[in-house]
């Protein structure tokens, strides 16, 4: 299991404060010729069990490049797990993290639960979730470091998801304010209260950074940017960096890409900052789409190689 460093531990990181030239090495080369919109993330595939050589060629670029691809297949409506199962597998991904709603064979079908303990949570309603990255309430050795989805049926309407590179969240922080990026680096910044179930605890209190650096050298975000219990630090900095944050988030950023993933779609990223708007579903379109999460990053995705 990865650990996570502190900032002083992972020197050689361009996401280190310390490490001024490297950053801006990096920075230069990040942002040069960054894709524009959604479809420059598009892969266009045949069938993830499947998968050429080529097209997972396209796709590791692609996520070295933003943190994310998106792939369209000829797999339809075809509700096949194998299908995410498989393409998660091809970036070298296994250790699924099998939550308690999850299926038996660790994905999560999120669809609309109108019976059982689903239909109290969210992502098993037709409501928005707002900007997050998965597994912020998780402990520290079980963040997410990857999060594909994959769609067998989209909504009548409505669902549209939005995305944003948790790096490029990181450059227009650290650009503002150097001060903001040691902020979310404190070790005690945000905290998830327990979740108490008939008296009690369901899950554990979880306090931990924003951003971490992980022994590889990659940048780890975890955030939401929900009101409700949601407890951060105090402090005039942490609440002028969440701030700016926000008001990106809910601007206009050209480095937010927004669309709506068809039947066969999917998306494979470093778990990168994402939102879901309001559905309806329909007779012929009830929303399903396959989540799956992992502790490790996309293989072959390294900001250092
Ligand atoms: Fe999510």
């Amino acid at each position: 299991m990865k650990k996570l460093l502190s900032q002083s531990q992972a020197v050689f990181s361009p996401f280190s404060l310390e490490n001024e030239d490297l950053y801006r090495r990096w920075c230069d080369i990040k942002l040069k010729d960054y894709p524009e919109n959604l479809g420059d993330l598009l892969v266009e595939i045949n069938d993830p069990r499947q998968l050429k050589e080529s097209e997972l060629d396209a796709l590791k670029r692609l996520c070295r490049k933003t943190n994310m691809a998106l792939y369209a297949s000829n797999t339809g409506t075809d509700p096949d797990p194998n299908i995410p199962l498989s393409m998660g597998q091809r970036f070298g991904l296994d250790a699924l993290n099998k939550n308690w709603l999850a299926d038996d064979n660790g994905l999560t079908s999120l669809t609309v639960r109108n019976a059982g303990p689903r239909q109290h949570y969210i992502p098993y309603t037709n409501r928005a979730i707002n900007w997050h990255t998965d597994g912020y309430y998780n402990t520290a050795e079980k963040q997410i470091h990857s999060l594909n989805l994959h769609v067998v049926q989209r909504a009548a309407s409505g669902g549209e998801n939005a995305l944003m590179d948790h790096e490029i969240a990181y450059i227009l922080l650290r650009e503002k304010n150097p001060d903001y990026i040691e902020a979310l680096m404190a070790p005690n910044v945000l905290t998830i209260p327990a979740r108490v179930e008939d008296g009690k605890i369901a899950r554990h209190e979880e306090t931990g950074p924003v951003f971490s650096i992980t022994p590889t050298g990659d940048l780890h975000m975890r955030y939401t940017i929900r009101v409700n219990n949601v407890i951060w630090t105090d402090d005039p900095l942490t609440k002028e960096a969440l701030s700016y944050l926000e008001d990106i988030l809910n601007g206009d950023s050209p480095y937010i890409y927004r669309g709506l993933l068809d039947s066969g779609m999917g998306l494979v990223s470093n778990n990168v900052l994402h939102d879901r708007a309001a559905f309806t579903d329909g007779a012929e379109h009830k929303r399903h789409y396959y989540r799956a999460r992992y502790f490790d990053r996309l293989a072959g995705t390294y900001v250092l190689n």
